[in-house]
């Protein structure tokens, strides 16, 4: 008996150990504990970087299909050293009102928060899908905080741009749109005619305001913020400037890769250069990557092609991208962000997290089981 109790002490002792001992590298793929020893919850995400703490937002999955709503609403984790990351809870969560944009099986993907100097709040911006209407909202959703970790408020979810031309708008775009073009298509490639500018999608959804699903927020050097998101029912990229405040748009918006169909699009800057990072439009399945880079924000944009290479680079390693991170205070050090999805239970959804390389200026990614900082 006395010896089994003692085996028994042994075992926890062992497991406690080893849950107490710091990680000092990234194991792209495999299950990340956090700081009590469960996966990291946050799909989609995106990190911010504030006062010496890395603050990691992501969608917080649940068990089975339902996973794939918002059942819950957007994690938070902290880190200062971007391997061990602590539970901070849910820095927004969904309201059990039914009546709210973001009620309980809502579909809220891609979270991702700026810091606003001027205002001194967290502005977080995702995509949001209202219940039970399937993906046609595409709307985005803004709420804020006065922390980092939340409690965030949830302010407005809305389409962008009402009312406003892209600065690149062409002429055929003002015409009076065809009776034809439908109010809301399929989605995704295959249902849209080619080319995609024959169905004016933009003028279509001029008044209502612009569709909004996959995003992701940049802020440039001089601090104005950008949103980035799939739009014309997935075909287009749109890049709209936020007002000062970071809670709403300017006006001011490009159309950039019409009809490439780009989704889980990341912006980051390097050497005074814009690059994306993108995935094609394929649901939860995973696809090729794709990358460009331009000299001004709104473009013109070069594809640069699949920055994965290798092994699996067809599928981006199985993954889709979420997030490019920068990391403080490291010359040139870049962390590609992506998602391994596992639909069918969306809470074992498993993160790849690769370091991107410069090659002639362009992205590339090598896969690694293991490797740090
Ligand atoms: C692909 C997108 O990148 C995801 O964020 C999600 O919207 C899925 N499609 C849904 O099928």
């Amino acid at each position: 008996m006395i010896q089994r109790i003692f085996s028994l002490l042994i075992v926890l002792f062992c497991a406690l150990t080893l849950h107490a001992q710091k990680s000092k590298q990234f194991t792209p793929g495999e299950i990340w504990p956090d700081n009590k020893g469960k996966h990291i919850n946050a799909h989609g995400g995106g990190i911010l970087f504030y006062k010496g703490v890395y603050y990691w937002y992501g969608e917080h999955k649940i068990a089975g299909k339902i996973g794939n709503s918002a059942q819950v609403g957007v994690s938070c984790y902290s880190s200062k050293d971007l391997y061990n990351w602590k539970d901070e809870s849910i820095a927004l969560k969904v309201d059990e009102d039914p009546n709210s944009d973001i009620t309980k099986g809502c579909t809220l993907e891609r979270p991702k928060v700026i810091y606003n100097a001027k205002t001194q709040k967290f502005v977080m911006w995702f995509h949001l899908e209202l219940k039970g209407k399937g993906y046609y909202a595409a709307r985005s959703g803004v709420a804020v905080s006065d922390k980092p970790t939340g409690p965030f408020t949830f302010l407005k979810s809305f389409r962008p741009n009402a009312g406003y031309w892209p600065v690149n708008v062409q002429p055929y775009h003002k015409k009076p749109v065809s009776p034809d073009v439908k109010d809301s298509y399929c989605g995704g490639k295959g249902c849209l005619p080619a080319p995609v500018d024959s169905v004016n999608l933009l003028g279509r959804d001029f008044k209502g305001g612009q569709m909004a699903r996959d995003m992701n927020l940049f802020v440039d050097e001089d601090g104005t913020a950008y949103h980035i998101y799939s739009s014309e029912e997935n075909s287009t990229l749109h890049i709209s400037k936020l007002t000062d405040d970071y809670l709403s748009y300017s006006g001011e918006y490009f159309r950039v890769f019409v009809g490439r169909y780009m989704e889980g699009a990341t912006l980051f800057k390097r050497a005074g250069k814009y690059y994306i990072i993108a995935s094609d439009c394929t649901g939860w399945a995973p696809n090729a990557a794709r990358s460009a880079v331009a000299d001004e924000i709104f473009g013109e944009w070069k594809e640069l092609g699949n920055p994965a290479v290798g092994n699996e680079s067809e599928t981006t390693f199985r993954s889709q991208s979420t997030f490019v991170l920068q990391i403080q205070g490291k010359k040139d050090s870049y962390i590609f962000m992506g998602d391994r999805w596992t639909p069918d239970n969306p809470i074992d959804g498993r993160y790849i997290w690769l370091p991107i390389k410069f090659e002639n200026d362009a992205p590339k990614l090598y896969w690694q089981d293991k490797w740090s900082l």
